[in-house]
């Protein structure tokens, strides 16, 4: 039985998010479809696909979309090809609005990021047209854990966005893999036999656009591969606003 998401009280969702301590990614994964119909998957093209693989072998059907900003490597746009195919799932590719993306690379260039931050490019490319995919869901399931930044540390596994929410519309986040290691995700990905982004063999540990996102070295923190020019505590690039809000 689905549930209107106005029904989870902050009281509610707190003692769901509790509960969810101790069940697994799959069991998660299980509770949120039995409660909610319009929900999906965003997808980055990256280590991600795990959500996928486990939301596969639940054998319900399952709705992905990811971000095309234009800007991925071609290593990303062929996995997500590959993922496609592999799980024989549809992914809905969401594009940024055009004129948006004109107006801004003529104005300022194409690499306007590396002057201005990378936030002008981000709302464009990212925001919008996630703010446009969201507006026709309820909830949302994302890859994020608390170890792939300072500003995730605390991020729950079940909680209310009320940045991306629609104006009067309540949406929930799911972050199912929250609890796991990076560790943990690549045992799973080597383990099931999981397909995965070949960047991930030069040294690109967490991926996102090509010109924002480079390989760590040996002992580097994942983060320090994305948006390398400025602050660790500011890396969220609105996807994720409510970390840092
Ligand atoms: S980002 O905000 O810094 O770019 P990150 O790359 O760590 O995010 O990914 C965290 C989660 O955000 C992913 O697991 C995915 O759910 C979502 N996400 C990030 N980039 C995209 C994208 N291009 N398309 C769809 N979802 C994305
Ligand atoms: Fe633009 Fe870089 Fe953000 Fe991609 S990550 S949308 S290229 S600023």
């Amino acid at each position: 039985m689905t549930q209107e998401p106005r029904e989870l009280t902050d009281a509610a969702l707190a003692d769901w998010n509790e509960a969810l301590q101790k069940a697994s990614p799959r069991q998660l994964l299980e509770q949120a479809f039995e409660r909610f119909e319009r929900i999906a998957i965003s997808f980055s093209g990256a280590e991600d696909v795990v959500l996928i693989d486990l939301a596969a072998r639940l054998g319900k059907p399952v709705r992905v979309f990811t971000l095309d900003t234009g800007r991925l490597h071609s290593e990303t746009y062929a996995f997500i090809e590959r993922v496609r195919e592999h799980y024989s799932i549809d992914i809905e590719v969401m594009f940024p609005d055009a004129a948006a993306v004109q107006d801004l690379v003529t104005k300022k260039g194409l690499f306007s990021f590396y002057r201005d931050d990378h936030g002008e490019c981000c709302g464009i490319r990212k925001v919008e047209p996630l703010k446009r995919k969201l507006a026709t869901l309820d909830a949302w399931i994302t890859g994020q854990r608390k170890d792939q930044s300072p500003t995730r540390a605390e991020i729950p596994l079940v909680q209310r966005d009320t940045a991306l929410a629609a104006p009067g519309a309540t949406l929930i986040k799911f972050n199912p893999l929250a609890n796991w290691s990076s560790q943990r995700v690549w045992d799973y990905i080597r383990g099931n036999d999981v397909p995965y982004n070949p960047l991930h063999e030069k040294g690109f540990i967490s991926i996102g656009c090509e010109p924002c996102t480079r390989p760590v070295l040996p002992g580097q923190h994942e983060r320090e591969g994305r948006w390398w020019w400025e602050e660790a505590t500011k890396k969220e690039c609105g996807l994720h606003i409510t970390n840092i809000e």
